[in-house]
């Protein structure tokens, strides 16, 4: 075991000095906390109250991470209908999103094929599970299901986030969602999209998304600014300032390419040729 004062190891951490072994000692004793209060992790957090070894237990989390879920998949199903029923309003936001994707992705055959194959649809919907459980207080579940979505489906969105109803997240690999993040109702969001801190700011940090915007490919809106309604980004681009309504901004970094005409509403269309 490497041993020494952490300071020497990470210069420039301003975390508060800590002995050696004493983290791990923490982790253990909120692990026993949490497998009290929500039982149906404990299976999974045995692996950190049970480990002999501090060795054993980070191999035994990465292991058990990478194999994915420890939870048995009843138990996870329960949990989850058992959200879904005590918040109708979730289903009828997935309902408007299994109907939004429908609409608005060309190769898709139908609503059975949205539940069943889309990676970004279930991974909104998992979303909207944590969130649920986030509000109710039971931050550490809402973390561990969040975790796991990002493992399975790939998009990552940080629980707290807050997402409206008919919302496409079209193929869902890489998509980030930071903390702070609102997206609003009929928005679509392609791969490779990250909405994110500029690392400059703290608290309220994250873009705001309103209403019926489509933001394109790999684009990255940084900060806490708002893409006004009805716009559209463009793939590739870099949103580092506020974006107006009904507007289509583009590059690196972004700027104003295109005023719309007030009948457009690109992310119901997913229009990416009008002119
Ligand atoms: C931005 C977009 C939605 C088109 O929107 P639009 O409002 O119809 O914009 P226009 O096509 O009129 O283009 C306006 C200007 O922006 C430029 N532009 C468009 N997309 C751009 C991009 N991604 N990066 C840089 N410039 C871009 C155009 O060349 C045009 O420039 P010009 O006026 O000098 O000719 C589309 O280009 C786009 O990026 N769609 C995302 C598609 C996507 O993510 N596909 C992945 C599918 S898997």
């Amino acid at each position: 075991m490497v041993s020494g004062n952490k300071a020497e190891k990470y210069p420039g951490s301003t975390a508060a000095p800590m002995a050696d072994g004493e983290a791990w000692d923490l982790v253990r004793a909120e692990s026993g906390i949490l497998a009290a209060s929500e039982p149906v992790m404990e299976p999974t957090l045995r692996l950190i109250t049970h480990a002999r070894t501090n060795a054993e237990l980070l191999g035994g989390i990465l292991a058990s991470r990478l194999a994915l879920a420890r939870i048995d998949e009843q138990s996870l199903a329960t949990i989850l209908s058992g959200i879904f029923d005590a918040d109708p309003d979730i289903l009828i936001a997935a309902e408007a999103d299994l109907r939004a994707v429908r609409e608005r992705d060309p190769a898709c055959p139908g609503l059975m094929h949205v539940l069943m194959n889309l990676k970004g649809f279930q991974a909104l919907q998992t979303h909207r599970a944590a969130h649920r459980l986030w509000l109710d207080g039971r931050k550490e579940m809402a973390n561990w299901l969040s975790n796991l979505a990002s493992l399975v489906f790939g998009p990552d969105i940080h629980p707290a986030a807050r997402i409206g109803s008919a919302v496409m997240l079209d193929h869902g690999s890489g998509i980030v969602v930071g903390e702070t993040t609102v997206i609003e109702d009929q928005v679509s969001i392609l791969q490779n999209v990250t909405l994110g801190g500029t690392g400059k700011e703290t608290g309220d940090r994250h873009p705001k998304i309103r209403r019926g915007v489509m933001i394109g490919a790999g684009a990255k809106i940084l900060g806490n600014i708002e893409v006004g309604a009805y716009s559209k980004v463009a793939a590739g681009s870099v949103v580092l300032k506020p974006v107006p309504p009904r507007t289509t901004v583009a590059g690196v970094p972004a700027t104003v390419v295109r005023i719309h005409r007030v009948d457009e509403v690109p992310a119901a269309e997913m229009d990416q040729t009008i002119v």
